[in-house]
């Protein structure tokens, strides 16, 4: 198990930042404090969390060759992310996203654009040897390829030894139908607070125990909810809680979930328990909600 990585498959895309105080009307012209551009997608900046973890993991997704890709590729490179199945896409346009980061309420307004990149497919992830990994995650997205991809791994699970093993793990963030037969795949499954809202649950406690019979016997269903915390039900039905750890002063709370999620796993991935595993998520995604990007948030 040693020096097995951590691959995470989903979306890169461009984030174009605007950090401002007080968020724009619209037909306005005004000035923002600052703006950056930093490389985003919730499977790339997973990697960038596992990456400055310690943790040595791979990125699996798709690109459309320009200035945008050439960005992300080197940042990816400066974080010593793996990039052997990044799948390139010529002709296609760059995913980018417009975000609008208020300081002053700790909100960050996402506007993405996504014309035309294919998601990698099922054909595309024939290609990982699942010996390289101990850990797999998927960002749902093409939820029908994926639950291929997912199944290709339970088939090479079942014929190995316990300890050759592939843990799977997905998140379902976005409130979209396709998504939810993701619920039903991988060791761990993340749902986000919107997830748990598109299903009528108040509260994360009441959304795991309400999914959980919706995931796969033996799962772990987790649902982190922002200043609340995060609450996880265990495969033994055990229900465990963390508090969040919210910093002083709150600076950017951009991709707080992506690092919640590659906390955690790297957690569970090193033996840890449920509660350690939860804590340590909550504790590093509020660091990185203290720190403008994720350096700083060890
Ligand atoms: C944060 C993020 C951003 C990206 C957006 C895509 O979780 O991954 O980096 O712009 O979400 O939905």
């Amino acid at each position: 198990m040693g020096d097995k990585r951590i691959l995470c498959v989903g979306l890169v895309c461009l984030d174009i930042i605007s950090v401002v105080d007080a968020y724009p009307a619209e037909d306005t012209d005004t000035r923002c404090l600052s703006q950056r551009w930093q490389r985003g997608g919730n499977a790339s900046n997973s990697c960038t969390v596992l990456s400055l973890l310690g943790a040595p993991c791979a990125f699996m997704g798709s690109l459309a060759p320009g200035h945008a890709a050439d960005f992300v590729l080197a940042d990816l490179q400066r974080y010593a992310v793996e990039l052997t199945h990044v799948v390139l896409h010529p002709g296609c346009s760059f995913p980018t996203s417009i975000v609008i980061s208020n300081v002053s309420r700790g909100t960050r307004t996402i506007l993405h654009t996504n014309r035309n990149l294919p998601d990698v497919t099922a054909q595309d992830f024939e290609q990982v040897d699942l010996a390289q990994y101990k850990w797999i995650h998927w960002e749902g997205r093409n939820a029908a390829e994926q639950v291929k991809m997912i199944q290709r791994v339970e088939e090479h699970n079942r014929a190995c030894a316990a300890h050759q093993r592939v843990s799977t793990s997905v998140e379902v963030e976005k409130p979209r139908a396709e998504l939810y037969q993701l619920l039903g795949y991988g060791d761990v499954v993340f749902v986000s607070k919107d997830v748990a809202k598109d299903f009528g649950f108040q509260s994360a406690a009441a959304a795991v125990k309400g999914l959980h019979a919706r995931a796969r016997p033996g799962a772990t269903v987790i649902c982190a909810w922002a200043e609340e915390g995060a609450d996880a039900l265990g495969p033994d039905g055990e229900l465990v809680h963390s508090a969040a750890f919210s910093p002083e002063t709150i600076v950017d709370t951009l991709g707080a979930g992506d690092t919640f999620n590659a906390s955690v796993i790297l957690a569970l991935s090193r033996g840890q328990s449920l509660q350690e595993a939860l804590t340590f998520g909550c504790q590093v995604a509020g660091r990185k909600c203290g720190v403008q990007g994720y350096d700083g948030i060890v």
